[in-house]
């Protein structure tokens, strides 16, 4: 069943068509990733699936609910999360602020609770910090939970992104080129953690990624847009052997450059 489906997805700026009538699914439990090069539209489509933009034509079903044109904070509620293609963490605060703030959206007790700090509003800050430090441990970060975010290692950083983006309880992770910046070591732990979350906690994952080697190993369904349109779709094999992937990538023969 998909859990993501878009169709007919438009998007312009003043005049300058980012996407064109593109139609994708995303599985439920799968991974699958969007590719394309430099400039595709490929975080336009993110920021169109999580409110961020608002698509010029289209319909996005998300877990069986039309999710087009809803502010952020509601499609985060309703299950989808995502990590940004540059880091945004809130630097002064720690590492499990941090994740805590992700978790925000799903905590029910109101400004007069805070205040007051009421039994009801002490229980629920107590499984708010329990539930984050568990999300911090899942990306190997708990033992930094009480350092200042920007502290920390670049990589951890973005890991520290991954924990507060599994704090709001998705059932959709949307990762903007999770391995940008990072090391050979760090990614092959990328690898491991994005196979974890979907197979341990049981979360659908789209990702955005340049790194191929990653796309090919982690990818049930990879979808490849050039200029804001669908070029190709398919599993690992099909994409690396299509020529229209290809040319989007290494250019037409007749482009070379004699
Ligand atoms: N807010 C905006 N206003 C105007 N143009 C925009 C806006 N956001 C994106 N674009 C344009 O849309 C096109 C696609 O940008 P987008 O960031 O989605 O590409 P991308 O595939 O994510 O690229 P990259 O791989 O470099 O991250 C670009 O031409 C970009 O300049
Ligand atoms: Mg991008």
């Amino acid at each position: 069943m998909a859990l993501l489906e878009v169709n007919n997805l438009a998007l312009s700026f003043a005049g300058l068509h980012v996407i064109k009538e593109l139609e994708f699914s995303v599985e439920e439990g799968s991974i699958a990733s969007l590719i394309g090069p430099n400039g595709a539209g490929k975080t336009s489509v993110f920021n169109c699936l999580t409110g961020f933009y608002r698509p010029t034509a289209g319909t996005i079903i998300f877990n069986g609910k039309s999710i087009i044109h809803k502010k952020p904070y509601k499609i985060t509620r309703q299950g989808m999360a995502r990590t940004f293609q540059n880091l945004r963490l809130f630097k002064s605060m720690t590492v499990l602020e941090n994740v805590m703030s992700g978790m925000h959206c799903r905590s029910s007790a109101g400004p007069i609770g805070a205040i007051l700090r009421t039994g009801a509003q002490q229980k629920e800050e107590a499984e708010i910090n329990e539930f984050c430090e568990r999300c911090l441990d899942f990306v190997g970060l708990l033992a930094v939970k009480d350092r200042i975010a920007s502290n920390l290692a670049y990589g951890d950083q973005r890991r520290v992104e991954w924990a507060r983006a599994l704090a709001t309880q998705p059932k959709l992770l949307l990762l903007d080129e999770p391995a940008a910046g990072l090391n050979h070591v760090e990614k092959q732990q990328l690898i491991g953690l994005i196979k974890r979350i979907r197979d341990q906690l049981g979360i659908t994952i789209f990702l955005i990624e340049h790194d191929m080697g990653l796309v090919m190993k982690v990818s049930e369904k990879i979808t490849v847009i050039d200029y804001g349109e669908k070029i190709a779709q398919g599993n690992a094999d099909e994409i690396q052997n299509n020529s229209k992937v290809i040319e989007a990538y290494l250019g037409k023969e007749e482009d070379e450059i004699v």
